[in-house]
């Protein structure tokens, strides 16, 4: 039956601001995602459309950000409202059980992001916060002792407050300089323990304030602060190289499936525009160059682009080593849906889960052949899995049945891909192994993990950690690894 290699690199992953907490502990600066309050989250995150006749609209007037940001103002806590990323679920605090936890399921790999923040407060310090490269190299122990590869996303879509608001975040060249800097540092102090890392996290998908410390969301401002962050990561890969040999670099994108609703030519070639709205992240970050079809896409959305004399140079020595990518659900788009790179409209044959994600391991396979079939560069599954509400029983036990179907499914065809279509894949990460914050509700009832929090959406809880069912059933994937999914009758 079939089975992965030992070398394949199975895990978890999380962001800083969704799990650590500890917001005002170790010497750490505000960052951008501190003044989202739960509630307030309206899923603005990709507020453009693409229309149907090709040009582009503005869904939302207002950006996934802070309760209030006036224009020239400053972002406000209130005292009155619960802030999830000030606590998160502690991992600031649970890092030593959290990974033992999954060290016991039989992880060799372990994605986590450093909040920018903790280690230069306000992205401009001439050294950095020693209290946080503490943190980061205690964290770098417990894996080692467990021999855990760390998987380190450098910006998980925040940035040090500080660089938003005097900046206005990657608007600014000046931001770049910054980012450069911590990379550095983070070189430096982890460089020889670390050998896989990812630039920005979901660039195709994020906007605005919380994400790229801009005050506006539109397409000008948007499409600008990505050539900036395109430059940051392609001299942070330079840089990379130079420092740590050996190491190996990707960047993470939302790539969610599209289909075309029908055969209909119109609507095929509409889901070729829309897929495009991603490729072009992924495009210029792993082939170093603009790609031709750019003009047409930013011309569309009336978008004039700042170059400077030199920029391609740099993106051409910065290519990425490898593609990596968070795969939840598909979409369908037809010739005059609405679209943004996260979602489309429905699909009659698919179940959706409890926040509507329709789920479809299938497309899995169908992405990750279309993207080596693209790029000819090892890929990596850096997220993927269910956010479903999970119910303790009586006997403290949490059965997640829905949630071993959807990983069972999800990791059967991520191996037909590798082993029948040929696919080179680094590895899988699911997205958060012990539940942690939504990142776009805000809610904690919405679970991934394979390990229970005790918390509810208002931050109440013991914080305990208890293995649900498909912790068990997981590790026995893992030991396996991978046969363990299959049945004499599945026939391979
Ligand atoms: C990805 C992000 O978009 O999806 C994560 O990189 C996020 O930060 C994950 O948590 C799942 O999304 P959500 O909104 O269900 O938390």
């Amino acid at each position: 039956m079939m089975k992965l290699s030992k070398e394949f690199l199975w895990g978890g992953a999380i962001a800083d601001f969704q799990a650590e907490g500890g917001y005002q502990e170790g010497g750490r600066g505000l960052s951008t995602h501190d003044f989202e309050s739960a509630g307030s989250v309206d899923h603005p995150r990709c507020n453009t459309v693409l229309m149907p006749d090709g040009s582009c609209a503005t869904a939302k007037s207002h950006f996934f950000g802070p309760d209030s940001l006036p224009e020239g103002g400053q972002p406000f806590v209130f005292p009155d409202r619960y802030y999830p990323s000030h606590k998160a679920v502690d991992f600031y605090h649970h890092y030593k059980e959290d990974i033992a936890l999954m060290a016991g399921m039989g992880y060799n790999v372990f994605r986590f992001s450093i909040c920018w923040s903790r280690i230069y407060p306000t992205g401009e310090e001439a050294t950095p916060n020693e209290a946080g490269l503490r943190f980061y190299e205690q964290v770098l122990d417990e894996l080692e002792k467990y021999g855990m590869e760390p998987l380190i996303t450098i910006h998980h879509d925040e940035l040090p407050a500080a660089l938003a608001l005097r900046y206005d975040g990657w608007s600014s060249r000046h931001t770049i300089d910054c980012y450069l800097r911590y990379c550095r540092t983070l070189f430096e102090r982890f460089g020889k323990r670390c050998r896989y890392w990812l630039t920005f996290n979901e660039i195709n998908a994020v906007r605005g304030f919380a994400a790229c410390g801009t005050r506006k969301a539109d397409d000008q401002t948007h499409y600008n602060a990505a050539h900036n962050m395109f430059l940051a990561s392609a001299q942070a890969v330079q840089l990379g190289h130079e420092m740590m040999p050996g190491s190996q670099f990707g960047a993470m994108y939302a790539l969610s499936e599209i289909y075309p609703a029908t055969c209909k030519q119109e609507d095929v070639f509409r889901r070729m525009q829309c897929r495009r709205e991603s490729w072009y992240f992924a495009d210029v970050m792993a082939r170093g160059a603009y790609p031709a079809y750019a003009a047409d896409l930013l011309r569309r959305r009336g978008v004039t682009l700042h170059t400077e004399p030199g920029d391609d140079a740099i993106l051409k020595a910065g290519a990425l080593d490898f593609v990596s990518f968070s795969y939840y659900r598909s979409c369908t788009v037809n010739a005059h849906s609405k679209f943004n790179v996260v979602g489309g409209d429905a699909n009659p044959y698919l179940p959706s889960t409890p926040w509507g994600w329709p789920i479809d391991p299938l497309g899995l396979r169908y992405c990750m052949n279309e993207v080596y079939d693209r790029y000819q560069k090892p890929i990596f599954i850096v997220e993927n899995g269910l956010g479903a509400i999970d119910k303790v029983e009586a006997d403290g036990t949490i059965q997640d049945d829905y949630r071993i179907d959807y990983l069972r499914d999800h990791l059967r065809a991520m191996m037909e891909a590798i082993l029948i279509d040929g696919v080179p894949c680094l590895g899988y990460t699911m997205w958060g192994p012990f539940d942690l914050v939504s990142l776009s509700t805000g809610e904690m009832k919405k679970r991934y993990g394979v390990i229970y929090v005790d918390m509810d959406d208002a931050g109440n809880g013991t914080l305990a950690r208890h293995p649900k069912k498909s912790y068990y059933w997981m590790k026995e994937v893992i030991a396996s690894p991978g046969e363990s999914l299959w049945t004499e009758k599945d026939g391979h």
